[in-house]
């Protein structure tokens, strides 16, 4: 069995740590997951006004969120929360009312930070609104990376083999958990 995996990076940078970090977890994972990027960088910011005519960067962002089997989310921390970007992508999923395309999307967030500890704090502000919105997140293991560029090659690789190890590890409970929710998840399998 196959799954595909939106990955959703936080940061718009072009030399963004987050996404060198998504590059070694999608090298690293099980092969049962695929893997897609869903753009943030377009949207606009969110407006009620502009719902009743989503602009096309919605669309194509509920649509690929819910195309997804599940989602990876690698995103920095600001001031302590989560970036505007991610926030605003995961405001424009939720709308219209009644038609939130996160709704039980098996979720996994981690991220990569300059500083000791390592995104917590965007964590730990993303479970509440994930929560509302329906998404079942991976709670364990967590995923706290202080950034050190040595170890992450531009390619993805690993260049220390207890974060290697840690990351692997991260993945394979990530695939564990998209299969356990997808299976109990009803038109999926098991049914
Ligand atoms: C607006 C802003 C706020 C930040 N706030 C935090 C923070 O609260 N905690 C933290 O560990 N790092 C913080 N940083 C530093 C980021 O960890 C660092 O810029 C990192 O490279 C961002 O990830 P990216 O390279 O994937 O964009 C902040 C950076 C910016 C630009």
């Amino acid at each position: 069995m196959t799954y595909r995996i939106g990955l959703i990076v936080g940061s718009l940078s072009s030399h963004s740590i987050n996404r060198r970090l998504s590059k070694a977890l999608i090298k690293l994972a099980p092969a049962e997951l695929e893997f897609f990027e869903i753009g943030i960088g377009d949207l606009p910011l969110y407006n009620t006004d502009l719902e009743a005519d989503l602009p096309a960067a919605v669309v194509a962002l509920k649509e690929a969120v819910e195309s997804a089997d599940g989602l990876l989310i690698v995103s920095p921390e600001y001031n302590r929360s989560i970036p505007g970007p991610l926030k605003n992508a995961l405001d424009w999923g939720s709308r219209p009312w009644g038609k939130n395309s996160f709704a039980r999307k098996p979720t996994g967030v981690l991220g990569a930070s300059i500083g000791a500890i390592g995104t917590a704090v965007m964590q730990s502000s993303m479970r509440p609104v994930l929560a509302f919105l329906d998404a079942p997140q991976l709670t364990a293991p967590e995923g706290y990376i202080t950034f050190s560029p040595e170890v992450y090659g531009e390619d993805g690789t690993v260049h220390n083999d207890a974060t290697a190890e840690f990351l692997s590890h991260y993945m394979a409970e990530f695939a564990a958990f998209v299969t356990r929710v997808l299976a109990n998840a009803p038109g999926h399998i098991g049914e």
